[in-house]
């Protein structure tokens, strides 16, 4: 097994459920020591273990990405522990329930849009400020095919997801000659718990009918995306926004 990430640093949001679990386990087995970053202390401990039995360094900071002391407080606690910062995965997100406009209350807007453009952009904010004046690095944002083609009735979801496609091009090109890459998976639907948070009747057969592949993802499937984007055979790459969903938005 390759270890694309040996010697790196890595935080991931949400790592404590579905696609974040999936990739700070995958970041972790190929080198990475990796920081398991969440709301949700005791799932992210879990997490940690799984980490830990299977040989890999990591360990749990707790952290609302909504919240600047919070965000900043993460990155310090990481440079603190590891010494250093290298990649960051953004992906902890918020679905919200799948309500129609007219029937979204005023408090679910500022909580959707707040876990998934605010959040995204606090991270960003405070990993760059660190990378700037310490070598660079890789970040990688979980946006969703959402914020690419339209899902009704997920309109503030999308809308929040494609604020945050259009700010990770934007970063990856204004740090572009200072080190720092910025790039962004857009996953199609994946089966983690977020999906069936939604209150669809019979939700995995629901979303695969639109599958080219005709079938969900998993969430190791979307880990991969990260990983490379993370790793240094990526080096390259900068601004992209990379569909991992079955064919879904072609
Ligand atoms: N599952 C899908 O079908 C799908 C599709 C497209 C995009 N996405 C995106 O992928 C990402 C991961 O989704 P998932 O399906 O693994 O969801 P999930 O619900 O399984 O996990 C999300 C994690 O984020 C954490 N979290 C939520 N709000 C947070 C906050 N304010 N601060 C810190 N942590 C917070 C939760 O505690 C949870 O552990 C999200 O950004 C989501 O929008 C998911």
């Amino acid at each position: 097994m390759t270890k694309s990430l040996d010697g790196k640093v890595a935080i991931i949001t949400g790592a404590a459920s579905g696609i974040g679990e999936a990739a700070a386990i995958l970041f972790a087995k190929r080198g990475a020591r990796t920081v398991v970053a969440d709301l949700d202390e005791e799932k992210g401990e879990a997490v940690v273990e799984v980490i830990r039995q299977a040989g890999g360094d990591a360990f749990f900071h707790k952290v609302d990405i909504t919240e600047s002391d919070q965000v900043r407080s993460l990155i310090a606690a990481t440079v603190e522990r590891y010494g250093r910062l290298d990649c960051a995965y953004n992906n902890a997100g918020y679905g919200g329930p799948a309500a129609e406009i007219a029937d979204t209350e005023e408090e679910e807007f500022d909580r959707i849009s707040a876990v998934n453009f605010k959040g995204p952009w606090l991270c960003m904010k405070y990993e760059i400020e660190y990378m700037l004046q310490n070598g660079g690095g890789a970040i990688v944002n979980t946006a969703s095919g959402a914020g690419l083609i339209s899902m009704p009735p997920l309109a503030i979801y999308s809308a929040a997801k494609a604020a945050t496609i259009h700010m990770t091009r934007v970063a990856g090109l204004t740090y572009a000659k200072r080190g720092i890459r910025v790039n962004c998976v857009c996953p199609g639907t994946v089966n983690t718990p977020a999906i069936h948070a939604m209150g669809i009747p019979d939700v995995e057969n629901f979303f695969a009918q639109d599958v080219p592949m005709g079938r969900l993802g998993t969430p190791e499937e979307i880990a991969n995306g990260a990983l490379w984007l993370c790793s240094d055979e990526a080096r390259y790459v900068t601004g992209v926004v990379l569909p991992v969903d079955g064919g879904r938005v072609a």
